[in-house]
């Protein structure tokens, strides 16, 4: 088959018209890879704390002092994700209205109904049509709002445990949560299993994100890079815009969507 007869080229009257839409802001942008560097550094770090290598006991002592640099940069990489994670927080009440805080909450039954659509997608494969949201779709917000409910445990029963160790008021802001989960063993335990929420999630996340932008082609993947999409003109309307589309901040993004020409 020649390429022009092939139906992966097509004339150009038929093709859809794309409009560019700044959907990610560079804060979060440099928020999401912040924090994905952090859930790395934080996971292998972890690992190593929970399950110390065998060879640790037979080094010699003067070369032996990797476990205390593996500790210092949980630590320190802990304030790192605590710190940028409260940004993300600040930035879901200024940013644009794809990073709305309002999103991520199901508050309206349009929510649902595309997080079941999602669904029949994502999971069932039920139906190949693709989803038409410009930000995250209903169910994607749903569930970072959910792990954004993971990061807060695994902040608060992170510093509970450093604040033993710790004579920097910071982590004592969280000692209360020692008690609260049983004692410093249970809390591990807590903090553990939470860790392999992370790894799960990621997995999951990391494969959603490619085949999303593969059948939805709107440009998924590279939106999180220079946080542009390409999106039907019909799909900035309504709830394809945001789930608040009259959300004052609306303008703001709407004047670096206008579309540009090709040089
Ligand atoms: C190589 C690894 C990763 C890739 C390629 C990736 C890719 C992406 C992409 C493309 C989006 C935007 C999806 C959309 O527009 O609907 C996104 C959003 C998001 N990702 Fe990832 N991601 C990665 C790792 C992670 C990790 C490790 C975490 C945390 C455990 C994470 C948490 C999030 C969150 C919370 C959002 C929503 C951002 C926001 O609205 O603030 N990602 N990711």
């Amino acid at each position: 088959m020649t390429p022009e007869a092939s139906p992966a080229v097509q004339p150009a009257a038929a093709a859809p018209v794309f409009r560019r839409v700044y959907v990610w802001e560079l804060p979060v942008r440099i928020y999401h890879w912040l924090n994905a560097l952090c859930v790395l550094v934080l996971t292998v770090t972890g690992i190593l704390i929970a399950h110390p290598p065998a060879f640790a006991s037979v080094t010699e002592a003067s070369f032996s002092y990797w476990f205390g640099i593996n500790r210092f940069i949980h630590f320190a990489t802990a304030y790192v994700f605590f710190f940028n994670f409260a940004f993300r927080i600040y930035w879901g009440f200024v940013g644009n209205q794809f990073s709305d805080w309002r999103n991520f909450l199901p508050l309206r039954s349009a929510q649902f109904r595309q997080a079941g659509a999602v669904l029949r997608v994502d999971v069932l494969q039920a139906t190949n049509r693709p989803i038409d949201a410009v930000g995250h779709n209903s169910l994607a917000y749903f569930t970072y709002f959910l792990m954004f409910l993971v990061f807060l445990f695994q902040v608060i029963s992170g510093f509970a445990m450093y604040a033993s160790m710790s004579k920097s008021w910071f982590p004592q802001l969280f000692v209360w949560a020692v008690p609260l989960f049983g004692g410093d063993f249970a809390l591990r335990q807590w903090h553990y299993m939470a860790m392999w929420f992370f790894i799960v999630f990621t997995i999951v996340h990391v494969y959603l994100v490619f085949y999303h932008d593969y059948v939805e082609g709107h440009g998924v993947m590279s939106s999180m890079v220079g946080g542009w999409k390409f999106v039907r003109p019909d799909m900035l309307k309504g709830n394809g815009r945001s789930w608040f589309p009259l959300s004052p901040r609306s303008p703001r993004s709407e004047q670096k969507s206008a579309p540009r020409r090709p040089s």
